[in-house]
């Protein structure tokens, strides 16, 4: 299968990355991005890893459904895809509102309407990461970070609405993890304490990779992924592995 790992700079589109390089469902990876995604260092790689299924396309604007023709054709024929471009919330305060709005709801809604349109497969298969605090109802708007939250609830209802209307052509995941740590990316002592006593939940990079990578090669287990989810799902995956 072709999948495409959309924002694959980032922290969570590495692992992705990494571990579709593995997997033999898997036979093209396009990660796509504004930057080109870096070449993955090989003290990295799990067993088995095929680089030669790994092509990176650039995208300079995100901000159309009409992708260039260039763009389109290496997007063309898509299995599947996991959306990770977003701003984060470490970004936003020196992140513009209408950016940040358009990055983390626009770009996503335009790519499931244009990468959809480029493929015959069926089902076509979207994941949608968001956060555990995005809310879909406006009116259940957190103290912390709300309109942020919002935001990203409102991708939510636009991406689950497009799938709703594709007639069985497109199926959407929306995963909701809570703090991502990895071997890159730790969660400090007091950080933990406070997303604790918030109550927000705690997933590894690998463990949100393992289960979002199953979910789009075996078919999606739910429509929402919360944060137990990931864990619970990306470590059975693991463990299956050993
Ligand atoms: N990390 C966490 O603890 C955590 C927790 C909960 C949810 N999440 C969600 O998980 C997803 C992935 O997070 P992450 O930690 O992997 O984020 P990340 O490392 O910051 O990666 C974000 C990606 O978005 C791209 N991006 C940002 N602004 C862009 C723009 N204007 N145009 C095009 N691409 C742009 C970045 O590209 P550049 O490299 O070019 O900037 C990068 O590839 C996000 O939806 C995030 O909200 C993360």
């Amino acid at each position: 299968m072709k999948l495409i790992v959309a924002g694959s700079t980032g922290f969570v589109a590495t692992e992705i990355i990494r571990q579709s390089l593995s997997n033999p469902s898997i036979t093209s990876i396009v990660a796509l991005g504004r930057k080109p995604a870096p070449t993955p260092v090989a003290s990295t790689l799990l067993p088995n890893a095929d680089l030669s299924k790994l092509k990176s396309v650039t995208l300079d604007n995100f901000d159309t459904t009409d992708y260039p023709d260039n763009v389109k054709s290496e997007l063309a024929n898509a299995d599947a895809c996991i959306w990770t471009i977003a701003i984060t919330p470490s970004q936003l305060k020196s992140t513009p509102w209408e950016t940040t709005v358009k990055v983390c709801r626009d770009y996503a809604v335009n790519g499931i309407k244009a990468i959809s349109s480029l493929t015959e497969k069926k089902p076509f298969r979207f994941v949608y990461i968001s956060g555990s605090n995005a809310v879909r109802d406006p009116a259940k708007k957190p103290l912390l970070l709300g309109d942020y939250c919002v935001l990203r609830g409102e991708a939510e209802n636009q991406i689950l609405e497009f799938a709703k209307n594709s007639g069985g052509k497109v199926e959407v995941a929306i995963a909701k993890p809570g703090i991502i740590s990895g071997p890159t990316k730790e969660t400090g002592a007091l950080a933990k304490v406070f997303f604790g006593i918030i109550g927000i939940g705690k997933v590894r990079v690998g463990q949100i990779a393992g289960a979002l990578v199953e979910g789009v090669t075996k078919g999606f287990e739910k429509e929402t992924y919360e944060n137990a989810d990931l864990v619970r799902i990306g470590g059975k995956v693991a463990a299956a592995k050993e």
